[in-house]
């Protein structure tokens, strides 16, 4: 099945650099990066939940983090951009929900230990340098017990990621980065998930993602 979402508002690619002055840089280049909608597999995983606590890390403009909060969920939205972030903010107050989202640039460890655990945890399409397995560790440590946590990337057979190496060093399959969680204390779901998005130009592109839905035992 195909499906829209995580629409970029510009072409933009993923990046072989992955540090804080490589993703502030690509913020400043342009007013917005990404589309202000929230991702489609965050929607259809979180909309018939009762909300509560949420964490997203590389939450971006914010799209997701606030779409969460419109739904109830009072959310802590984790990047490495400030740029990112100040809009992410805007956008918070401009919907009506800022005294329901916390920003924040500081360390996902650092926030995770000061502030965990949560309900939900989340992240779209962040790609750290350290990894998708190290990400799904550490997000792992803080999901509270019947929580969940939603992680979605670039898979490895993304159409495009012969033409892109930048694309094909980021992506992992759902079931490799599900070797972190300890399958005795969670419910694992990986699967790959198609999209198209409309690139400059208006030529559709399709998107192959790898999604990790993982319900940790209460
Ligand atoms: C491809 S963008 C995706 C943004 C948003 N999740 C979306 O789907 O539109 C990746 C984001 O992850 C952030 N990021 C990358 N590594 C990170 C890290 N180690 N900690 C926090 N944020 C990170 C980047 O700054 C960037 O905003």
């Amino acid at each position: 099945m195909t499906h829209t979402g995580h629409v970029h508002a510009h072409a933009a690619e993923p990046m072989a650099d992955f540090s804080r002055e490589s993703w502030e840089a690509k913020y400043r280049e342009r007013e917005a990066l990404w589309s202000g909608q929230p991702n489609a597999p965050l929607v259809d995983e979180v909309e018939n939940l009762a909300p509560a606590s949420a964490l997203e890390v590389g939450c971006g403009e914010g799209a997701d983090a606030v779409w969460l909060a419109t739904q109830g969920w009072q959310v802590t939205g984790v990047d490495l951009s400030a740029t990112a972030l100040a809009r992410a903010q805007v956008h918070a107050e401009a919907s009506g929900v800022a005294a329901h989202v916390t920003f924040t640039d500081a360390a996902i460890g650092d926030v995770i230990a000061a502030h965990g655990p949560w309900e939900l945890v989340t992240s779209m399409y962040t790609h750290p340098g350290e990894g998708g397995r190290w990400l799904v560790e550490t997000l792992a440590a803080a999901v509270a017990p019947g929580g969940r946590l939603l992680v979605v990337g670039h898979h490895p057979t993304d159409p495009h990621a012969a033409e892109h190496p930048d694309l094909a060093d980021a992506a992992f399959a759902a079931e490799d980065v599900a070797d972190a969680l300890d399958r005795s204390e969670w419910e694992v779901s990986a699967s790959i998930r198609e999209r198209t998005t409309l690139g400059e130009g208006g030529h559709e592109r399709l998107w192959r993602d790898s999604v990790l839905v993982a319900r940790r035992h209460g």
